[in-house]
């Protein structure tokens, strides 16, 4: 099938309004309207997103022996964003309604029309927007304490790489990855946790020799491949797009991104870049440090070149999410939703539910879920008819659930297990 045949699982709202009800996700500050840009992960939520994050780290560091973690700080120098390019070049086109006051990214308008108010002809000339949102440090809110949130985990591991590579004597090519907060302040913030103010992002720099770099940009793909189908992503809902020499960051010297089937349409998931040997130049000239490395097979000293595989954590839980989703029609004709996630990255491992709530069978159906909660993420419920319980563990993806019936306390202690 050719992907434009391909359609997405479901819409926004549907995933919206499962996220909301069943405590995934929910919007920030709610009961105060909202603040754009800003989720936060409820109690399904945040297990999820803990997953992702393991699932990530286990493939990328844990079982690789050429990568190492680190956990910067998200407030950085300054001067770290001047020698990075973010100062100077991070920033979108934006344009305002004379009518309205709506704001908008000028390179997502296709028409002088206005999307909020439908007036014609009523933006300004467009004018560069820096996305990096500004704070002060100490008490003086001037110039010299303005430093800035980060707007991308990458900085934290360029400026340590000289401490991670003494301290680890890693030869090249090796990797440091990193999780963590990021901010950006988005003109248009929209599409749930797809745009975001503040995200989470996971990100590796791998340092390599100049000549091994094309090659290891290719593996690197392939192998962010393998992870995604690893966790269960249908392939036919992932491509591949090599970035036009006009959409490239500042950085950047090639980028393909890995674009996923999302309810929007195909949008980016993940960004391989070669980043060459851009942030290594930059920081060595506005710091006066060396980063370099001393290539023994040389005998001299070479800036390695870098290749990154980049993603956000909520979009990665939203692509999971949206290829998991799917409706039934049960025996009774009613609509049951299912996510069908990996079980490594299902909230809720086991579910445990006693037939009733019958006094003879809640003993030891508590007591098989103290046990398994030392091991899983379990949930205990006995509320309403089991048909309605097994439907809503469905809806969660929830792989297995462990019915305790009157057979299990007064015959054979055996439970049956329902995948
Ligand atoms: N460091 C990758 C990005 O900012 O998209």
């Amino acid at each position: 099938m050719s992907d434009e045949e391909l359609q997405p699982t479901t819409d926004m709202e549907t995933l919206v309004s499962l996220c909301k009800r069943r405590g995934f996700v929910f919007q920030s500050s709610e009961i105060y309207g909202g603040l754009q840009g800003a989720w936060d992960y409820g109690p399904l939520g945040v297990e999820m997103v803990n997953n992702i994050k393991r699932a990530w780290w286990r493939a990328n560091v844990q079982e690789r022996d050429d990568v190492v973690g680190i956990d910067a700080a998200i407030l950085m120098h300054p001067m770290v964003w001047k020698a990075s390019g973010h100062v100077d070049t991070f920033s979108d086109p934006m344009v305002d309604c004379r009518n309205c006051k709506g704001r908008f990214r000028a390179d997502e308008l296709s028409s002088d029309v206005c999307p909020t108010c439908g007036q014609k002809g009523q933006f300004t000339e467009p004018r560069m927007f820096n996305l990096m949102l500004r704070t002060f440090l100490g008490p003086v809110q001037d110039e010299a304490a303005t430093v800035y949130l980060r707007p991308e985990t990458a900085q934290g591991i360029f400026v340590n790489f000289e401490n991670v590579q003494t301290t680890t004597r890693k030869k090249l090519p090796f990797g440091i990855a990193q999780i963590g907060k990021a901010f950006r302040n988005e003109i248009t913030p929209r599409n749930f946790i797809f745009r975001v103010r503040e995200f989470e992002a996971m990100e590796i720099e791998y340092f390599c020799r100049p000549e091994d770099s094309l090659r290891l940009h290719q593996e690197w793909m392939e192998e962010r491949r393998r992870w995604y189908a690893r966790f269960g992503l249908r392939m036919d809902r992932l491509r591949l797009r090599a970035h036009r020499q006009d959409e490239l960051s500042h950085y950047s010297s090639a980028t393909s991104d890995f674009e996923y089937l999302f309810p929007i349409g195909w949008g980016e998931l993940e960004g391989v870049a070669h980043r060459g040997d851009f942030d290594l130049t930059q920081h060595a000239k506005h710091s006066g440090k060396a980063l370099t490395y001393f290539d023994e097979e040389r005998g001299e000293h070479i800036v390695p070149h870098v290749i990154e595989p980049a993603l956000g954590v909520g979009r990665c839980m939203l692509a999971f999410l949206a290829d998991s989703y799917a409706e039934e029609i049960d025996e009774k004709g009613e609509k049951r939703v299912v996510l069908r996630l990996h079980p490594a990255i299902a909230p809720i491992k086991v579910a445990v539910l006693p037939l009733s709530r019958n006094e003879k069978l809640s003993p030891t159906a508590r007591d098989i879920y103290a046990r398994l909660r030392k091991h899983w993420m379990t949930q205990y419920d006995d509320a309403q008819s089991i048909g309605r319980r097994y439907r809503r563990q469905d809806e969660i993806g929830t792989p297995l659930c462990v019915t305790v019936d009157f057979q299990t306390v007064e015959e054979d202690q055996a439970v049956t297990i329902r995948e």
